[in-house]
């Protein structure tokens, strides 16, 4: 089964499913771009949108939700980070970043008007063009919600297209809710449901409390002519999965992506093996059924 570019020049394994959206020029070989904004999201959490500097690019770099790029500083080295944004000729490509070590420290020291290096995109996203007709169930914790607004983003675009929509996000607390602006607005808008809960509120918490899973269980969401997708911590994920089948879910309904260690981002280097599969190649996104025989966790 092919995504809508089957001239893609990287589909040369034979796989179910292969990346919609090729790398632009030479995969190894970032392009310029240059921060417009850089905001504080939360603790140790930041949102970047950057700009190519080569108008071409601008106008012809495309992905879909739930691919990846490579993102560069220069001198320190190259992080891979799940899209946040919605493609679109000039639009600005973004992406948000949990400070944890070397590139992640240097992005976030950053600011606007800096010039970063950009790569990609790469991976296989979610199938959502393949869904197209169906609800969907979006399942989300932690700092998994920045590819999962790509989903959401595109989903709303294209609300003609899709049944209904439903995210359920969670955090271990209030504070820890990323895109606290975009759920406000997700609250209030009549195309999807957005259901929230944190591990353990505060005295600012009125909504649900419990974790990811057991919420899921709670709404036991119908499968029929229904997908899911979900991102998150991979110990969430587990039992994300673990419900969905629970719940009756047929496993080639449920997605997931994953997180590895990478270099390369195509296929190359193998550094991010996960059983026979490449998750940078044949992933970041997995069907449960194609997770049941890999050793992801
Ligand atoms: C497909 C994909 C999408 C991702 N999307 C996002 C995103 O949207 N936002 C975000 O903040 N992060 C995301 N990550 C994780 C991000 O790539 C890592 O946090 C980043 O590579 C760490 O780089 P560093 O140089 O700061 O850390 P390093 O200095 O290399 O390492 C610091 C610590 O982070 C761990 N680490 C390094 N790389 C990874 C990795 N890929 N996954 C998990 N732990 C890692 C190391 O083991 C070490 O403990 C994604 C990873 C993948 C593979
Ligand atoms: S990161 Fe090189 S093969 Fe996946």
């Amino acid at each position: 089964m092919l995504y809508h570019n089957e001239s893609n020049s990287m589909n040369t394994i034979s796989d179910e499913r292969v990346q919609p959206c090729a790398p632009m020029g030479n995969p190894y070989l970032p392009h310029l771009a240059t921060l417009t904004t850089v905001r504080e999201e939360g603790p140790g959490l930041m949102t970047f949108e950057a700009q190519f500097q080569d108008p071409e690019v601008a106008q012809t770099f495309t992905y879909m939700p739930g691919q990846f790029i490579e993102v560069s500083v220069f001198g320190v080295g190259e992080a891979p980070f799940g899209v946040a944004s919605v493609a679109g000729p000039g639009r600005p490509i973004r992406f948000s970043v949990q400070k944890v070590g070397l590139v992640t420290t240097a992005l976030h020291g950053l600011s606007v008007g800096a010039t970063i290096g950009l790569r990609g995109p790469f991976g296989n996203g979610f199938p959502v063009l393949e869904h197209r007709g169906k609800n969907i169930f979006l399942v989300g914790g932690g700092i998994g919600l920045p590819p999962l607004r790509s989903v959401i983003d595109y989903l709303r675009e294209h609300c003609a297209e899709y049944g209904e929509v439903t995210v359920i996000y969670g955090a271990r607390s209030p504070q820890l809710l990323v895109y606290k602006e975009c759920l406000l607005e997700w609250g209030q808008c009549e195309d999807l449901d957005l259901c929230l809960t944190v591990d353990r509120g505060d005295e600012t918490w009125e909504g649900h409390e419990g974790f990811v899973p057991s919420y899921l269980e709670e709404l036991n969401p119908s499968p029929e002519n229904a997908v899911a997708y979900t991102v998150g911590p991979p110990i969430m994920i587990k039992f994300v999965l673990e419900t969905f089948d629970k719940l009756g879910w047929p496993r080639k309904q449920v997605f997931a992506s994953l997180e590895a260690k990478m270099k390369c981002g195509l296929g190359k280097c193998g550094r991010c093996n996960c059983g026979p599969k490449l998750v940078c190649l044949h992933g970041p996104v997995f069907s449960a059924e194609e997770l049941a025989d890999l050793p992801w966790i």
